[in-house]
């Protein structure tokens, strides 16, 4: 098409909304018809059911929206939310919405790094909100807990240092994250080198699926039951709870932070750190963030930073001669440190200094309020020092507001574990992963295009220096210009691309038990596991 009357185009548009717009509103009547049927004697069913009529629909929505690319005017919205006080009113929402043709979205803490959680782009959709399935007991004596899908990992890291000391779990750093999308694609953290990825250590699961059966690890069976732990959320069936197992924790922990510019030598560091990051003692974590900063040294000039953040599980004592063997060049010293419990370390990588524990119940999350992309990759091989010098030079460009990327460091159980054993397959020979995060609150389309364009090209850019054949990335990460599912007919050829770097070798098994378990593809968005 070569050129379109605009006026023609402004006729066509306002005939097709308004023929869906009479389609969704039909769709919608009797969405809610089927559900107010399919819970009868549930009193409190229609007060957690929203739509926009209701008051409450925009702030229910947004509150658990982390990233303004996904708040705009333009982001498709849902019919319906839900946002269920029982199993039944998840179950009558997956009926109702499989009865009337609605797409299907489940949220637990809306990290979806593109939205998917609360955004679709086949209307009209439902969201079934699980804000209500937050509770968490402990069982110490077992050393396990049960966490439902709604809770976050702050809450759960609370929950264990009430009952304990020593006690504690392998999962993420952002305390707001929710278990439900975050143990669903594995779930990284401080802990992974000594005792692997949250996935790692979930021994049951308690799930509805697309025929509204409340499942368990027995009922599920094997298959279904290794794919819910690491091939991404939303594929398979809405999450209820998690049986963890809980893991043990020294009383004293220590951490610290040692910033370090290219001026202070920053380019030998993190290239010595390749060589040691996944070798050490598995009781050291050390991530390095690399951002742009003023130097304080150099009248303000521009400069890179090397941030080497670390926990260590024990004490300063056993930590410092530990790094004088393994890693004497950055000059780790008794003043870097800080003791303190584990539970006190959680706060501390959260960016919290002073304020009490209970902030970590506090779902609400500063990221709200900025526009957010992410990307992922993984390294095998040390960068070499002139490697880094030119990623430093690409990096440092002003063009964009504030880019940041973290080495985090792998090795230690995390190789123990086979490839197959969940769809998490970054394991054994895998040095480090990369996360490449671009913030920016500029409003406006050409802000939009100038960060997504820089992103994108850095990326590329990096290319070389990583895996290769797939070049491979974190579901958790999720990026949808790593390639989509198509509307209603994905090949398996098409979404490989993708899953093959999310999953490597698992993602055959994941889609032949997407097709066993959900052969109508009930359970999809854009990057869902297809139906082969
Ligand atoms: C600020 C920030 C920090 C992060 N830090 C880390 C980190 O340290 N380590 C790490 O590994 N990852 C981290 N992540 C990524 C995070 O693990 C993923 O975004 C994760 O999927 C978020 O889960 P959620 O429940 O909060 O998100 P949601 O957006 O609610 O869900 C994510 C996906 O899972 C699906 N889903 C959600 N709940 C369920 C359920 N109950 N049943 C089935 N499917 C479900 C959703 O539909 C969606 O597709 C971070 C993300 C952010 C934004
Ligand atoms: C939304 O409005 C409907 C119709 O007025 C009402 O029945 C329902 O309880 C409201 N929902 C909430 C969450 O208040
Ligand atoms: C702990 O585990 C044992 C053995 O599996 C079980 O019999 C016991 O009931 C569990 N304890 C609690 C408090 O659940
Ligand atoms: C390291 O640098 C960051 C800014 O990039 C700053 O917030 C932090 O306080 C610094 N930490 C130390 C220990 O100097
Ligand atoms: C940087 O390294 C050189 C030699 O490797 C050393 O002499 C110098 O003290 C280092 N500078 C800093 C700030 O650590
Ligand atoms: C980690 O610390 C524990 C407890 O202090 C110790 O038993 C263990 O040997 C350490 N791990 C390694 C690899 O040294
Ligand atoms: C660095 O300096 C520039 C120009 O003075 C300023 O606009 C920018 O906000 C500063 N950045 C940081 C991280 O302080
Ligand atoms: C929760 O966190 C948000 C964002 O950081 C903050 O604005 C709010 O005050 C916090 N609420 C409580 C009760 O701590
Ligand atoms: C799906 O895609 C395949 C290959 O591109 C095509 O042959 C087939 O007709 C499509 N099916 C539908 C239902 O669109």
């Amino acid at each position: 098409m070569k050129t379109i009357n605009p006026l023609l185009l402004s006729i066509l548009i306002s005939l097709l909304s308004s023929i869906s717009w009479a389609t969704s509103a039909h769709i919608h009547e009797n969405f809610l018809q089927c559900l107010s049927h399919q819970v009868p004697n549930s009193d409190s069913f229609s007060e957690v059911i929203y739509t926009p009529h209701n008051s409450s629909y925009a702030s229910v929505l947004q509150s658990f929206i982390r990233n303004l690319r996904f708040a705009t005017p333009f982001t498709p919205k849902p019919l319906v939310i839900v946002t269920p006080l029982q199993e039944a009113h998840i179950q009558a929402a997956i009926y109702c919405a499989k009865k009337h043709g609605m797409n299907f979205r489940v949220r637990s803490g809306g990290h979806d790094y593109e939205g998917l959680s609360y955004v679709s782009y086949e209307v009209p959709f439902v969201i079934v909100d699980l804000l209500h399935f937050q509770s968490i007991t402990i069982d110490v004596e077992n050393n396990t807990a049960w966490v439902q899908a709604g809770a976050t990992i702050g809450q759960l890291y609370y929950r264990i240092a009430k009952k304990s000391k020593t006690l504690g779990f392998s999962a993420g750093i952002c305390p707001t994250v929710g278990v439900g999308g975050h143990f669903s694609g594995g779930g990284y953290g401080t802990m992974s080198r000594k005792y692997g990825i949250a996935a790692d250590n979930i021994f049951d699961a308690r799930l509805i699926d697309v025929n509204g059966r409340i499942l368990d690890r027995k009922s599920m069976g094997e298959d279904l039951f290794w794919a819910i732990r690491g091939g991404g959320g939303a594929s398979f069936g809405v999450i209820l709870a998690w049986h963890i197992k809980l893991v043990h924790v020294p009383q004293i922990v220590t951490v610290f932070t040692v910033n370090r510019t290219l001026e202070q030598n920053a380019t030998k560091l993190v290239h010595r750190w390749q060589y040691i990051a996944d070798k050490v003692d598995d009781n050291l974590s050390l991530r390095i963030f690399i951002r742009r900063v003023n130097s304080s040294t150099q009248d303000g000039r521009r400069t890179i930073q090397a941030s080497f953040v670390s926990l260590f599980l024990g004490g300063v004592d056993t930590l410092l001669p530990l790094m004088q063997e393994s890693f004497p060049e950055l000059g780790l010293v008794r003043e870097d440190c800080l003791e303190m419990s584990w539970i006190e370390s959680i706060l501390y990588f959260a960016g919290f200094s002073g304020e009490p524990l209970d902030v970590l119940l506090n779902k609400t999350s500063s990221l709200s309020d900025q526009y957010f992309k992410g990307k992922s990759d993984y390294a095998v091989e040390p960068i070499s020092e002139d490697g880094l010098k030119q990623i430093w030079k690409e990096f440092i460009s002003p063009q964009v507001e504030r880019f940041e990327f973290i080495f985090s460091p792998f090795g230690g159980r995390l190789s123990e574990i086979s490839e197959t054993e969940i769809p998490f397959p970054h394991r054994s020979g895998t040095i480090y992963s990369i996360h490449y995060g671009l913030l920016w609150t500029e409003k406006g389309t050409n802000a939009f295009n100038r960060h997504m364009t820089w992103i994108r090209r850095f990326y590329s850019f990096m290319a070389p220096y990583v895996t290769k054949s797939p070049r491979s990335a974190y579901v958790n990460y999720r990026d949808l210009d790593l390639g989509v599912n198509n509307k209603g007919n994905t090949s398996y050829a098409q979404a490989s691309v993708w899953g093959l770097k999310y999953f490597g070798i698992n993602f055959e098994r994941l889609t032949r038990v997407k097709t066993m378990v959900d052969p109508g593809n009930f359970f999809k968005n854009e990057q869902s596991i297809p139906i082969l």
